[in-house]
């Protein structure tokens, strides 16, 4: 019988079910997609994250961590499924029911429930609570029930499940002490414990707090293209302040993250959220504000091709989801221009529709312009002329301050910088 058992072996409870293999635990790697349930039962893992494949190896060889499409008897069970929003941002919790229904056929008395997930206000006890009291189980009395989420960066998953702080948020207090006792096995963060629902608010603000800082820097990116001034600069200039720290502009957010939690706050509370709402909208209009900019030229032919360099949504990374480069590629193709997305980290593939390749020089070839988008380390350094001998125009538009504008000057590109005047 497994003594942890994680359902959802993704960027989050794949990491979190071979940290806790290796840390001694006989863990059941739950999955309703087969693929990574064979995968990870050969030991090995298609995610790419710093680390995580020896990761996976050593808790395959461990004999600790076996996966399988249903879950079975466990002390312990750990949520970590998406919640994804749907298109007209409504929450999407059926990953969530689904699990907590599948973990109520097997959970017994004195067990542990935890979900991770990232989960509107109230999703512990309101939705897989309420699960398992459908199945004779209350929370609290029978089984013990807690909200504990998950703060890791993508890129640097594995140290940060390890080193970061936590928070427990227990249905009781009980149950937060329970939860505390499985993660110091392997967390070296500090821990505080509150109840479920301070710890779902906790998480939504976290994101939240980025989403709409993000949002205020992208407006005075906006403001300082119609001042006549370089908001890097000014940027940098201001955050000298003592109390001040501003976030860089940039195309827009991307992610299952910080694009989607702040619904969860506007969708359940309506009155309060203008503020979310209008950061939202900043963030996610930044591609057509892109595309306008880049119209504005004169440099960009009706039904010309147009080259994105980056589809990560962050730099350095291998996941395109949610990412800027994809709503630019649909915004784009909308207005009949051919779009080539490049990226050195995410697999080849069509991703949301969108095929994202590995071959800059066939990304750049006959374009008409060329947009980075994600400041991938591979980028810094490109000279102007690899632009040149691939490209047909010579329009490029750099949203992260991140290319090196001298060179591509030097071989005759128009260079436009989000936040800068022309
Ligand atoms: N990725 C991150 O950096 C990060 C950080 C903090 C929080 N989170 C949150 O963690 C949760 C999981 O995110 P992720 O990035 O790991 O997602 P993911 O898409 O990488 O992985 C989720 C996995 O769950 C599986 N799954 C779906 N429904 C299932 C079910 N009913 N039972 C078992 N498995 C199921 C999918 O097949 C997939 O393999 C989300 O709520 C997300 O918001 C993610």
């Amino acid at each position: 019988m497994a003594e942890v058992c994680v359902l959802g072996l993704g960027y989050v409870g794949l990491p979190t079910a071979s940290v806790l293999a290796t840390a001694g635990f006989q863990v059941l790697g739950v999955d309703v997609n087969p693929k990574v349930v064979e995968q990870l039962n050969s030991g090995k893992t298609l995610l790419k994250e710093t680390g995580l494949a020896t990761l996976v190896s050593a808790a395959h060889k461990s004999g600790n961590l076996v996966a399988a499409v249903k879950p079975e008897a466990s002390d312990t069970f750990i949520i970590c499924v998406p919640t994804p929003v749907t298109p007209d941002h409504g929450v999407d919790l059926r990953a969530v029911e689904a699990a907590a229904r599948a973990i109520a056929a097997v959970v017994k008395p004195g067990n542990l429930v935890i979900l991770e997930s990232t989960s509107p206000v109230g999703t512990t006890r309101n939705v897989v609570g309420r699960i398992l009291s459908e199945h004779g189980l209350a929370p609290g009395q029978d089984v013990h029930l807690c909200y504990c989420p998950e703060r890791v960066l993508p890129g640097n998953t594995i140290a940060e499940l390890i080193n970061n702080d936590r928070i427990i948020g227990g249905f009781t207090r009980e149950s937060a002490e329970h939860a505390q006792e499985i993660y110091a096995r392997f967390s070296q963060g500090n821990v505080a414990l509150t109840d479920d629902l301070t710890a779902e608010m906790s998480k939504l603000m976290e994101n939240t707090f980025r989403d709409v800082n993000i949002a205020l820097a992208n407006s005075f990116a906006r403001i300082a293209e119609d001042a006549g001034v370089n908001v890097w600069e000014a940027i940098q200039l201001a955050n000298r302040h003592p109390r001040v720290q501003i976030l860089s502009p940039g195309p827009g957010v991307g992610g299952h993250c910080i694009p989607v939690d702040p619904w969860f706050f506007v969708q359940a509370f309506p009155k309060h959220t203008e503020l979310l709402k209008k950061a939202r909208e900043v963030n996610d209009t930044q591609a057509e504000r892109m595309l306008d900019r880049l119209a504005a030229t004169g440099d960009l032919p009706a039904g010309s091709k147009l080259a994105l360099l980056g589809a990560a949504y962050k730099a350095n990374i291998d996941d395109p989801r949610e990412s800027p480069a994809l709503r630019m590629a649909h915004a784009a193709t909308a207005r009949g221009f051919r779009v080539s997305v490049h990226d050195p980290h995410v697999e080849p593939a069509t991703w949301e529709g969108v095929p994202i390749g590995a071959e800059l020089g066939a990304c750049l070839k006959d374009a008409a312009a060329a947009v980075l988008l994600t400041e991938h380390t591979a980028y810094r350094a490109l000279s102007g002329r690899v632009f040149a001998e691939a490209m047909q125009g010579r329009l490029i538009l750099d949203t992260r301050n991140w290319l090196n504008h001298a060179s591509l000057r030097l071989s005759g590109f128009k260079v436009l910088v989000l936040g800068r005047p022309a």
